[in-house]
């Protein structure tokens, strides 16, 4: 009993109406598991994030709203860009960070990673941290493994005493929006990597209790052997987490 409660995370990305936003929520309505054994969290675009928070509050869904990204700084003149303050604000409960289609696509590094990351951390609001880096070469029983690049320095400037709020979201990059995910022997050992790396930079203690998701060509047919792997606690959910129906059966299985 590792004593940490699994994380199952929708990530619209940029999917979705707000009529779809909202027959999502009264689909979902009374038929979440029991957030004391399953966490239920929906990332979205920003602009749906204050009435997620209120439908979801008024229609009692125990549902975390997360956002996709956020910015590094609280207040100031970052035109087009949302501030952690003010996701906190409106009752936001967390963000995606350094997503592989960020990095790829709008050239998010580990060092503005890592800025987002204290950034939520500051404004209590969790990370998920989005390693999409090769974790094959590493040897976590190795005693002189090296951290993985991604979590040493996207990682490296957060307080031990916060760290074990991060989420870590394992993405290999060829699985998102692909058809195929690594075999389970892969996805066990990159967590386990992922976990060693954890270790090294904030101990074995706190590694211990940082929740690690699998994301990438997740569904209804393979949810529930990813989430039995050691050191998996939760999954990042795309294409897969767009129906209700498919949403609740992987919940529920969890
Ligand atoms: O964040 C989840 C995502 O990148 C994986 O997408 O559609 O392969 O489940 P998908």
């Amino acid at each position: 009993m590792t004593g940490r409660i699994p994380l199952i995370v929708a990530n619209w990305k940029t999917n979705k109406k707000v009529a779809e936003v909202y027959d999502f929520l009264q689909e979902i309505q009374g038929k979440l598991p029991d957030p004391k054994r399953v966490r239920v969290g929906i990332a979205a675009q920003d602009i749906y994030l204050h009435e997620m928070v209120k439908q979801s509050q008024e229609l009692d869904i125990p549902v975390a709203v997360i956002s996709e990204n956020l910015h590094w700084a609280d207040e100031g003149s970052y035109t087009g860009e949302t501030s952690p303050a003010a996701l906190a604000d409106i009752g936001v409960s967390g963000s995606i960070v350094g997503h592989y289609e960020r990095r790829k696509m709008f050239k998010e590094t580990n060092g503005s990673v890592g800025l987002k990351v204290t950034a939520a951390l500051r404004n209590e609001l969790i990370p998920i941290v989005a390693i999409a880096e090769d974790t094959t070469r590493y040897n976590p029983d190795d005693e002189d493994m090296a951290p993985l690049t991604e979590i040493a320095v996207g990682l490296a400037g957060v307080d031990k005493q916060r760290a074990e709020n991060i989420v870590v979201a394992y993405e290999p990059a060829w699985a998102i929006g692909a058809s195929e995910t690594p075999s389970l022997e892969v996805i066990e050992h990159s967590a386990r990597v992922i976990r060693q790396s954890l270790a090294i930079l904030f101990t074995q203690e706190v590694a211990d209790k940082i929740r690690i998701q699998y994301g990438g060509s997740v569904t209804p047919e393979n949810s529930k052997e990813i989430l039995g792997l050691a050191d998996i606690d939760g999954l990042l959910i795309g294409r897969a987490s767009l129906e209700p129906a498919a949403f609740l059966q992987m919940v529920n299985d969890a």
